[in-house]
């Protein structure tokens, strides 16, 4: 039996020895640079410097990094899907190529974990316009011993490796590396391709040298770099000869206490596994997204409103499980004190906010879960009778297997019912929710409140919001100018109307259409996490002493100040008005960019 504390520790001292810096994990929540909400691969964080940027730790890095995934958050319930896992990584930013990493990897898997080398399948590139077939690597593994008929190349769709839908960023081949999970073919074919999933993906190593342009071309990067990433918890589970995830040390403590306190059995009762799986995991990932070092909290926007469904369908699964709700802070305590101590130990410092966090949600949806769920059993009792009298008196008559968008939306609105949550109690009663339905019956309402609201404030509501946004936006852009140019970039004007905004700033340069797309990518992206924008007072040296921008708001030491916090990317000592969450911004867009005064820059920029 190997611990998931052990193979942690093997990762960093095998990379450590071979000359790799520990640079450990970076936030789950993205940075806002690469526009998606979490961070979904090791490699996320690591991009500028594979495209080239000096890494302060220099060229050879390792660290293991978690990831959320919620893409198919459906599919938790089964044995190996997760929405939080942890990747093992290491890096070499221009320094050795292949030749090592085929060696490491080999050497990693034979001698530390033990795998049998006339096992191990390894999958190469075959090889396509943009980049060449990679028969280097397949002779680099053969000489190491892996069985010819064990390399098999294979097309793009398996072999490269690229963050979906993203331009700008550093990809290229893998040598992607596979175990059988026992000796038994199920056929005399079955090999890597076979369905049966006897072969298990262990781990990837990703020969970076390119960069993805626009319109499915690639630009061969200067620096040639391997990226590699084997999944923790899908190697812990090989290692152990388990093939349920759920039965390594990162959640057998969490499913004996649930065993404990329903008295269910985890082996023995299919609902009630399914049911402790989906409450394990959502818990997990709902602790790792609160105690976090940019930390979030349950909204109905953005990320906060992903981290809402994992809890309330956690919730949801605790009633499945006859038990009561506040066991799930009885679950997050395992995480916190038991697995993931010693890895994480903000989670631990972090605990009482954390569990605080867990019983507000509880508590917010205990209130109208049950409502809720009287209110879905009418409607879906109702669907039922008209279905059973109808086909009684008219035998071509069809019967309703959808319910209504406008009903699903009912359910969101009045009893906080996530629209994926009516789905899933729909589809256990044979029904499909009308989702179309449910986005026109969303937007119709939220137009409704907008023209309430600004019929309520005399038309004044409409011209503050537009005006906030763009205020929230000339911060979000100051924080990526100082991030890409260095803190010595400050604010020398601002101009505001609802149209557009118009900022001042230092820059001894023209700025590249490259550097405008990376400042545009970087507010969208903190538009798309949707964080809250959140005030606070506090005495003005404190606020500076604490990191607060404010060189437009000087004040005595001892004044109390308003500050704009928005978590991770920005604080300023500003008077406001402000979006009250970075997501009610739109699309922002650079229009103009031009010379101001001497060593001073102007942008123009719209909200869409
Ligand atoms: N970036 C590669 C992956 O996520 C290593 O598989």
């Amino acid at each position: 039996m190997i611990t998931s504390k052990e193979l942690r520790d093997k990762w960093i001292k095998f990379y450590e020895e071979r000359g790799h810096v520990n640079i450990g994990a970076v936030s789950l929540i993205g940075d806002g640079s690469t526009g998606v909400m979490f961070n979904v691969a090791g490699m996320q964080p690591l991009m500028p410097y594979l495209l080239g940027k000096k890494h302060p730790a220099g060229t050879r890095l390792c660290n293991v990094q978690g990831c959320v995934r919620t893409v198919d958050i459906d599919s938790v319930g089964d044995a190996t899907h997760f929405t939080f896992f942890e990747m093992m990584g290491n890096w070499s930013l221009g320094d050795y190529f292949k030749k090592e990493k085929t060696k490491w990897s080999f050497e990693l898997l034979t001698e530390v974990f033990g795998f049998d080398k006339d096992k191990i399948c390894s999958t190469v590139f075959e090889g396509n316009d943009a980049a060449p077939r990679d028969t280097e690597t397949a002779e680099l593994l053969k000489g190491l011993g892996i069985k010819e008929e064990n390399i098999f190349f294979m097309d793009k769709s398996n072999n490269w490796w690229e963050l979906e839908g993203t331009v700008g960023t550093p990809c290229g081949p893998d040598n992607e590396w596979f175990y059988p999970r026992h000796d038994t073919p199920c056929s005399e074919h079955c090999d890597i391709n076979c369905k049966c999933g006897r072969y298990v993906e262990i781990g990837n190593d990703v020969y970076m040298q390119y960069k993805k342009l626009e319109g499915g071309k690639y630009a061969e990067l200067e620096n040639k770099n391997v990226d590699t990433g084997f999944g923790l918890d899908r190697l812990l589970l090989f290692l152990n000869g388990l093939d349920d995830g759920y039965k390594t040390d990162l959640f057998s403590g969490a499913v004996e206490y649930l065993e404990k306190v329903s008295g269910k059995s985890y082996d023995n009762d299919g609902n009630a596994r399914k049911a402790m799986r989906i409450i394990a995991d959502h818990t997990r990932t709902s602790v790792m997204l609160i105690g976090d070092r940019n930390g979030i909290t349950p909204s109905n926007t953005g990320a906060g409103y992903i981290l809402r469904r994992l809890l309330r369908r956690a919730i949801r699964y605790c009633r499945n499980l006859e038990i009561d709700s506040e066991h799930l802070t009885g679950v997050a305590k395992v995480f916190i004190e038991q697995v993931y101590d010693t890895a994480y130990p903000l989670l631990v410092e972090k605990e009482e906010y954390i569990l605080e966090e867990f019983r507000k949600e509880i508590k917010k949806f205990e209130a109208t879960l049950a409502g809720g769920m009287k209110e879905f059993e009418k409607l879906v009792t109702g669907i039922e009778r008209k279905n059973e009298f109808m086909s009684k008196s008219d035998p071509s008559y069809v019967p309703q297997k959808e319910m209504a968008g406008k009903q699903a939306f009912r359910l969101y609105d009045t009893f906080g019912f996530p629209l994926e949550l009516t789905v899933e109690l729909a589809k256990e009663r044979g029904l499909s929710v009308d989702e179309k339905g449910f986005e026109e019956a969303f937007k119709a309402h939220q137009e409704l409140s907008r023209a309430q609201a600004a019929a309520a404030k005399g038309g004044l509501a409409e011209r503050n919001e537009i005006t906030a946004r763009y205020h929230t936006a000339t911060h979000i852009m100051l924080a990526g100018l100082r991030r890409m140019f260095g803190e010595k970039t400050e604010q020398k004007g601002s101009n505001i109307t609802e149209e557009r905004m118009r900022f001042d700033f230092n820059c001894d340069h023209k700025m590249t259409q490259e550097e405008l797309k990376q400042l545009e990518d970087f507010v969208n992206g903190v538009i798309a996490r949707g964080i809250d924008v959140v005030r606070t007072e506090e005495p003005y040296d404190k606020a500076v002493a604490t990191g607060a921008y404010g060189v437009f708001n000087p004040a005595a030491p001892d004044e109390i100040v308003s500050i704009y916090t928005i978590a991770g990317v920005d604080r300023q000592i500003c008077g406001g008005p402000h979006a009250k969450n970075t997501a009610e911004l739109g699309k922002f867009k650079i229009v103009k960019e031009e010379s101001s005064s001497s060593g001073v820059r102007r942008i123009k920029a719209v909200l869409q």
